[in-house]
This record gives structure tokens, C-alpha cells and sequence, in this order.
């Protein structure tokens, strides 16, 4: 069957190939133009813009609520940065914005079987299975190196029921170096047949709400793209008591060995990351919100300051970058920067002018169709 459009993917780019160009996809950045223009004259190096405002003087604090200020906007994900302290020798950690830690259950967990991470193209599975020491051993080897930093760290937070939720919680509750406790909802609901907390309405509220009881700390709650339509959990979530929202985790997603024999992920599904995420992520954040009123982070495919442009215009207030440290810890860091210049270019005095700018000016308009794809 002939394609009836072509979008070729170019080293941070997304061109649309000519002759097919067609207004949904006008505003794509045009193709490069070659011909002589090109070949024989030398393009002058573009100068940066000057700053309108310095960089150092752009107000990029996040406030969170419950008083959980970040002091900026670039977070680091569950998973993708161990306990912060991994990191020390080649991050400023107390550049960050805050520090989501490794997932962290009431038991030690060994995790999944092997192998547990395969590349895929634009991003990675993975099944590592929430592998951790348990909240006793974590709380005993790292809260005294969280309290000494100024960057907060927030614990991410799994259980198999929502009694291990609320024991974790209560563990961490008024802990020096612990600021506030991130839920990974995407787990199985042991008592409920298996069924994972965050694609179920009632049990993310029931969850939400138990660990909200337990605990003063600000409470953040992570959202599953798996799910037909986001709206309803986002908004229970929110109403049971969540100070914020993140989305996205991964997407449930298998590979296959070499040989076609079997799937290749030793747990068989694996979660689905990496820029190839993105455009979900965005939708996700883009649907919740404009049905919460609590503060959105955003997290998926985060690996350049454009991304974090895009995350904040859809209505994220933060975002969180995953799978992009693996291949460069010190791109968090750097983002903090760049967006602080990009501002500063702008003559924008807070980047929080940023937020929302994609957003409909008529809310509830867009959510009113749903999550319906009109190919
Ligand atoms: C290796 C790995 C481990 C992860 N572990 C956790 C975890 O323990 N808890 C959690 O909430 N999310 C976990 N995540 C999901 C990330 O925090 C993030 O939501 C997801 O990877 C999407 O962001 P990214 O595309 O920037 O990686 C993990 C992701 C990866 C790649």
C-alpha cells in the first residue's frame, strides 16, 4: 500500500517530505532546501540572541503546594537516577529541581527476571520490576544525604496493596531529607485480582485518599498512559486529596527474542519510554490539565530544552527527565539552564508565562470530544 504521507525523522527534527506536504502538517519546520544556495555559500553563524533579562535574575521556583517549592522546573525520573547519591560525582544534584528516587516498597524487592531492558527505536523497554531494599534499608542509607541537600528529593512509592502504600508513607512522613512522596499507582492490586491502581478510577481515589490520610507530606500521584481515557482518574486522584499530578509512567509494551521463540523481556512486558513516548505524554498532560486544578508535571521523552517547551505549553508545571539521563546525566542540569536563557531571550521574567500557551483559551472545549482520534 503506498504511503500517504511521509514524515522523515532527522536528528532532532521532524521534516515532512515534499510534494505531500498538506496543511496538518504545515508547521512542521520545512524540509532543507538543497541546491546551489547551499553548496556554494558559507551560512553565517548564527549569533545567540542577546538576553533581555539575565539568566540568573529569571524566576523559575515551582511552587507545589503543602510547602513544596522546587527551585526550578527540571526534575529528574523514578528510576532513571537511582538515590540521587549515584550521581554525586557527576552532577550538581543541587542544581536540580528535585529528585524523584528509585521506587520504594515496604519489602526489599529482587525484581523481575532477566533480561530486563532492551533498546527500542526512539526509547527502551524495561521490566526491572521495582528492584529496591525496601523503605527501612533506603530511609537508613540515604535520608541523611537528602537532608543535606537543598534540591528535594521525593520518594516514588509502590505497593501491591494500599496498606503497603500508607506503611510507606507513614514511614517517610515528617523524615529529615524526605520533601514529599511520589505514588507509582502503576502496580497490581493484589486484593483486587491484579488490576493496576492507576487505570481504575475508585482504587487510584482509594489509594490516594488512604496515603493522604497517612501522611502530611505533599503528595504527588503518577499517572498511567494506559488507559482509554485519562479525565476521570486524573480528576479522583486530584479529588481524594493528591497536592499534584505527574504523567506519564511507561507504556505497557513486549519485544521478541532473537530466534521468534518467545518475547525477549524475561518478565515478557516491559514499560515502553524514551522520545518515542512524547506525543502521549503530551496528550496526557494536554487532557488532565484542563480538568484539575492542581499543578501537572510532565514526564516522557524529555531530551531538550524544546521538549520541556512543549511539556509546559500543554499545561505541565514541571517536568521530570527519564530514559535521557542514561545516555547523558548531565542533560538535567544543563535543561535548568537553558531554559533560564531562553527565558531571559524572551524578556520573560518567570517561566511560568511559558505554561498553558497551547492550552484552549475556552476551557473545556477540547475535552468535551474526548480522547477520539480522527485519523
Ligand atoms: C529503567 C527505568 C526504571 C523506572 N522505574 C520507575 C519506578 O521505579 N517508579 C516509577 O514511578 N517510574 C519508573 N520509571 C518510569 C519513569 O520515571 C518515567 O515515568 C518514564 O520512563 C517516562 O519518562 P522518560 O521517557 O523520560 O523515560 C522507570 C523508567 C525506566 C526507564
Amino acid at each position: 500500500m503506498k504511503a500517504r504521507r511521509r514524515v522523515v525523522t532527522g536528528p532532532g527534527r521532524k521534516v515532512a517530505s515534499g510534494r505531500e506536504r498538506s496543511a496538518d502538517v504545515a508547521r512542521l519546520p520545512p524540509p532543507p532546501r538543497p541546491g546551489p544556495d547551499r553548496t556554494t555559500r558559507v551560512t553565517p553563524t548564527a549569533r545567540p540572541t542577546p538576553l533581555v533579562i539575565p539568566a540568573a535574575e529569571v524566576d523559575l521556583a515551582v511552587d507545589l503546594g503543602r510547602g513544596l517549592v522546587l527551585p526550578n522546573p527540571i526534575l529528574v525520573a523514578s528510576g532513571t537516577f537511582g538515590y540521587g547519591v549515584e550521581y554525586g560525582d557527576v552532577v550538581d544534584v543541587d542544581r536540580l529541581g528535585g529528585i524523584c528516587c528509585k521506587g520504594t516498597t515496604l519489602k526489599a524487592r529482587i525484581g523481575n527476571p532477566t533480561p530486563r531492558v532492551t533498546e527500542t527505536p526512539g526509547g527502551m523497554l524495561n521490566s526491572i520490576g521495582l528492584q529496591n531494599p525496601g523503605v527501612d534499608a533506603v530511609i537508613e542509607k540515604y535520608a541523611a544525604a537528602w537532608a543535606t541537600w537543598r534540591t528535594p528529593v521525593l520518594v516514588n512509592v509502590a505497593g501491591e496493596s494500599v496498606h503497603d502504600y500508607v506503611e510507606v508513607a507513614r514511614r517517610l512522613d515528617g523524615l529529615p531529607g524526605v520533601a514529599g512522596i511520589e505514588l507509582n499507582i502503576s502496580c497490581p492490586n493484589v486484593g483486587r485480582g491484579g488490576l493496576q491502581f492507576a487505570i481504575d478510577a475508585a482504587a487510584a481515589a482509594e489509594v490516594t485518599a488512604a496515603v493522604r490520610r497517612a501522611t502530611d507530606l505533599p503528595l504527588l500521584v503518577k499517572l498511567s498512559p494506559n488507559v482509554a481515557d485519562i479525565r476521570p482518574i486524573a480528576r479522583a486522584i486530584a479529588d481524594a486529596g493528591a497536592d499534584a499530578l505527574t504523567a506519564i509512567n511507561t507504556l505497557s509494551g513486549i519485544a521478541v527474542a532473537p530466534g521468534r521463540k518467545r518475547p525477549l523481556l524475561g518478565n515478557i512486558y516491559g514499560g515502553l519510554s524514551g522520545p518515542a513516548i512524547k506525543p502521549i505524554a503530551l496528550r496526557v498532560v494536554y487532557e488532565a490539565a484542563q480538568v484539575v486544578s492542581i499543578p501537572v508535571i510532565g514526564i516522557g521523552g524529555v531530551t531538550d530544552l524544546a521538549d520541556v517547551l512543549d511539556f509546559l505549553a500543554v499545561g505541565a508545571v514541571a517536568v521530570q527527565v527519564g530514559t535521557a539521563i542514561f545516555a547523558d546525566p548531565t542533560l538535567p542540569v544543563r535543561l535548568v539552564d537553558e531554559l533560564a536563557e531562553a527565558c531571559g531571550r524572551q524578556g520573560v521574567a518567570t517561566y511560568r508565562d511559558l505554561i498553558g500557551t497551547a492550552l484552549p483559551s475556552k476551557a473545556g472545549l477540547p475535552s468535551a470530544k474526548g480522547v477520539e482520534y480522527r485519523p
